[in-house]
């Protein structure tokens, strides 16, 4: 898609971090915006500040793990504008636990936000964008850990891998049919966001206890907290995601030097070598 103003985008995790940084982004490209978040203050007041600038907005509080919440996303979506011509399935929450400590309402939890998260997106908006017959693009948000397999990320991996899969094979579905409807699988490394505290959306007893956990996976998970906090701005991210919007690329990989654990990650998969443990 390369003339974006007057369309229509949807941005799921809109209200924080990434997110926010994509809606502003495509206000400044004057495309008309459906932002959605469970944190409904923030995107109150990030709504409340488009429409200050002449941004038509509109925002709802949508947990993406349920599926009926997103259906009423893109009801709002459709009765405020008619038609939807982006969508950026982006809300996600991360988790440093290993295989062995992650819980099944932590499974339920990561799984549920980042891949149903997109799936329930796909499935309420894509019937209605095939339907229209229009130019459109779909932004999965990934991340490098959908290509790498860090330590003390179990869950994180699994729903990443499967954010990169779900986008591979929609790409295919909707080249088969001659859709005008791209996708980009977003797969960036470290942002400074608030993602590490990603479970503050979460009961107190079911948030991250350091000392509860075993010793490598508090290590690793300090040192991500801290490589979260050093990483690049949002802002960056939305560049990125925009160009790749008008390039009509798939693969958005942010930062460049993640290129080598990916080769790395395919020669050992090629030559039959045992995983070599990537620095991200
Ligand atoms: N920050 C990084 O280093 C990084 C790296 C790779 C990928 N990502 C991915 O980028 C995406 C955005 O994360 P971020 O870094 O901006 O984090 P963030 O925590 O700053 O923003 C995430 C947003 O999603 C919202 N959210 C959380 N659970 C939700 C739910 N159930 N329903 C709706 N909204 C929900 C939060 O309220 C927040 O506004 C995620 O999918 C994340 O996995 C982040």
């Amino acid at each position: 898609m390369h003339d974006l103003k007057n369309k229509v985008a949807v941005i799921t995790g809109a209200a924080d971090g990434i997110g926010k940084s994509l809606a502003i982004k495509a206000a400044a490209e004057g495309m008309k915006l459906v932002l959605a978040d469970i944190d409904t203050k923030k995107l109150d007041q990030l709504v409340t500040e488009l429409a200050a600038s002449g941004t038509e907005a509109v925002g709802l509080k949508v947990d993406v793990s349920m599926a009926e919440d997103v259906t009423a996303l893109a009801n709002l979506a459709y009765t405020t504008f008619g038609e939807v011509h982006l969508l950026i399935n982006n809300a996600g929450v991360a988790l440093a636990k290993n295989a062995w400590e992650t819980t099944q309402k932590d499974w339920d939890w990561v799984m549920g936000v980042n891949l149903y998260g997109v799936t329930n997106g796909l499935r309420a908006f894509l019937p209605r964008m095939l339907t229209a017959g229009q130019e459109g693009h779909v932004i999965n948000t990934a991340s490098i850990a959908g290509l790498l397999s860090e330590p003390s990320m179990a869950a994180y991996n699994v729903s990443k891998f499967g954010v990169v899969t779900l986008s591979e094979g929609l790409h295919h579905d909707l080249t088969l049919r001659q859709a005008q409807i791209k996708v980009s699988v977003l797969c960036p490394a470290w942002v400074k966001t608030r993602i590490a505290e990603a479970d503050r959306h979460r009961p107190a007893d079911e948030r991250i206890d350091l000392t509860k956990l075993d010793k490598v996976t508090a290590a690793t998970g300090t040192s991500m907290f801290k490589a979260v906090q050093a990483g690049i701005e949002p802002e960056e991210i939305a560049e990125a995601t925009f160009a790749a919007i008008r390039d009509g690329r798939f693969y958005i990989i942010t930062h460049p030097q993640t290129m080598t654990g990916i080769r790395i990650r395919m020669d050992d998969i090629l030559g039959n070598r045992q995983p070599t443990l990537l620095p991200i």
